[in-house]
This record gives C-alpha cells, structure tokens and sequence, in this order.
C-alpha cells in the first residue's frame, strides 16, 4: 500500500510531546530523533556513549536550533542500567507520549551480557522489553501514548529457540540476530494484545526501515561488505528514509495498534512507508506469550496486566 496515506509530510506540530528514543546518536535512531524534533517534539537521546549522543545533539542543533532535546544515558543491554534510567526519567517527568525502542546490535562476535543474555537478545530485545516495562504506567496515563518496536525483514527467516535461547549450544550471529528482531515484533504484537485486554488506550504499533547503510553493518566481515557495495545504492535507501516508518509509526494519522509499518519498494527494502508484510510466526500467540513470560522472569518485571 504506497500512497500519501502514510506520508510524515503532512504531520502537524507535535508541540508539548516527549518523546524518547533509543539508540539516537547515529543511523535511523538518529534520523528519528531529528524527524521528531522538527515536528517540535520534545525529544530524550537515550544513549549508552554520551559523548557521541553529545555529538548527535550538536548535529541537530545545527540545523534545527529551537528544537528540545535532552541526553539521557542507558545501555540497553545492562538491566540495571535500563532500571538507572527509567528511575531518572521518572523523576523527572511524569508522562511521556512516545517510546521508540530503535537501539540494536547486529552480527557481533559471540557474547554474554552481564545478565549472562546472548548480546543481541541483550541489547536488541530484553532491554527494550524491561525498559517498556517500568515506563509503562507513565506512558498509559498518557493520552495518544504509542511504543514503538523496530523489528527488522530479519525477522521473517528468525525463530525463537526457547531450547538455547542464549546461543550457548551452537551461535550464529545472523541466527541471533534474526531471533532478536523476531522477538522485538513479537512483543510488539503481544503487547497490543494485552493493552486491549486491559482497556489502555496506549498503542504499540512496530515498524521495519527496509535497507540503510549505517553502522550497523559495523561487524559484517570486509569481504562481504566489498562484495555488496555495488548493489548497495540498487537495494537500500538513506537513513533518514530509512527512519520514515519508524516515524510515522510513532506519530502518523493512520496508525493503530498492532500495525506494522516498511517501506513498499521492491522486497520491501527501500521506498515510501506503508504496511510491511510479517511472518505468521511473528503473529503466533502461544509463541508470543510463552516468550513473554521467560522474558518477564529473565529480566524480573512483572507487567501491570
Ligand atoms: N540499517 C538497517 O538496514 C536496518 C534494517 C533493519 C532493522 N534495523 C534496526 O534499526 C535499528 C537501528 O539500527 P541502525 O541501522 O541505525 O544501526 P546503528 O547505526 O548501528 O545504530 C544503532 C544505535 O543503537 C545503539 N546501541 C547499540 N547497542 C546499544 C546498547 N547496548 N545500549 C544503548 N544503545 C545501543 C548504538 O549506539 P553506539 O553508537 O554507541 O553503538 C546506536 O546509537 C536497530 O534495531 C536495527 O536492528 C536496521
């Protein structure tokens, strides 16, 4: 569905909205963060290195000057770092409009986290699934609240291995990341699911970015990167294209709960946003909650529903 439906254009002034995102120093993290901030969001950069987020805020504020923003320090794949942060955020404020959980690692060497998580699954999927967790209740009491999962067209090949859910057996980076964005899209779905049932109006809503060539590809061999180079502009966009779903996700007219937004161009890797195509696995229900709860006792929230 390609039309002007899905276009971020059109978006009003966002005036008086907070917005946090992870991961917003640089790539579609960063797009992000500069998309909302010229809607007049106010928008937190929530980022493990704070010299770069330091970096990033320059680089906005170069060419947006009045735009609000704040840099607040978490990694993501330290729970009590993800906990260190959602206490200083909720003592600062008391509502937020928009979670984009964007942060993400992809194809490392293989590691643990210091909660002894598979890193991907760390950084990309348990953090965000603990951070949602304790920020919940703040954003429901938000009116048109959203959260945001960016899953990945990785998600279609992934699966989730409740039998080594950490690699520990036999690790493949791509297997690993392919579970990790799986899961994020799962969640997406399940959380929808429970915020109906529970009569919140919050909407989790996820989208995908396509192709865009950011540092993500940090840890892809040189080779294979020297291989794909000539078909890279064939089958990618730019970063901040890449953003657009993401955005329109978080704050687009036509979005409700439980969509999934990428871009329409071929195979779905470049191209205007508009509904992004997932795998009936990633819409399993029973899948989805069993991993909800590993995820609840792994991390140790326990959801308000
Ligand atoms: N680019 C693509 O084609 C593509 C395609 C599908 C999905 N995605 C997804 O889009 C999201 C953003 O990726 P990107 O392409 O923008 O990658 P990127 O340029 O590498 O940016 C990733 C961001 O996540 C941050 N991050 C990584 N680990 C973190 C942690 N433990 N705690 C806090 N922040 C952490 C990074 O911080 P540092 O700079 O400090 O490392 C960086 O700000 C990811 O979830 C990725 O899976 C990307």
């Amino acid at each position: 569905m390609e039309t002007a439906e899905f276009d971020t254009d059109n978006i009003t002034s966002q005036k008086g909205r907070l917005a946090i995102v992870t991961g917003a120093n640089t790539g579609l993290g960063f797009e992000t963060a500069l998309a909302l901030a010229k809607k007049d969001l106010k928008v937190i950069l929530a980022c493990r290195n704070t010299a770069k987020a330091e970096k990033a805020q320059h680089h906005i504020l170069r060419k947006l000057p009045n735009a609000d923003l704040e840099i607040m320090q978490v990694d993501l794949s330290r729970l009590k770092s993800v906990r260190d942060f959602a206490k200083n955020f909720l003592s600062k404020y008391n509502h937020l409009d928009i979670l984009i959980n964007n942060a993400g690692i992809m194809v490392p060497p293989y590691a643990k986290t210091e909660d002894d998580f598979e890193s991907q699954m760390g950084a990309n999927y348990f953090g965000h699934f603990l951070l949602t967790g304790l920020l919940l209740n703040t954003i429901e009491k938000t009116p048109n609240s959203r959260i945001i999962s960016v899953s990945s067209l990785a998600h279609k090949k992934g699966e989730i291995n409740f039998d080594d859910l950490h690699f520990e057996k036999k690790y493949s980076p791509i297997g690993a990341y392919r579970q990790s964005k799986l899961a994020c899209l799962m969640f997406a779905y399940e959380l929808q699911r429970r915020l109906e049932k529970a009569n919140f109006k919050t909407l989790s809503v996820a989208a995908h970015p396509g192709v865009s060539i950011t540092d993500i590809g940090r840890n892809v061999s040189k080779w294979m990167y020297n291989m794909a180079r000539p078909f890279m502009p064939l089958v990618t966009h730019t970063p901040d294209k890449g953003a657009l779903p993401i955005v329109y996700a978080g704050i687009g007219a036509n979005a409700h709960g439980g969509d999934y937004f990428g871009p329409q161009g071929f195979l779905e890797m470049f191209g205007k946003t508009g509904k992004a195509d997932s795998t009936p696995l990633s819409q399993n229900k029973e899948i989805a909650k069993r991993l909800w709860d590993i995820s609840e006792e792994l991390t140790g929230i326990k959801y308000s529903f």
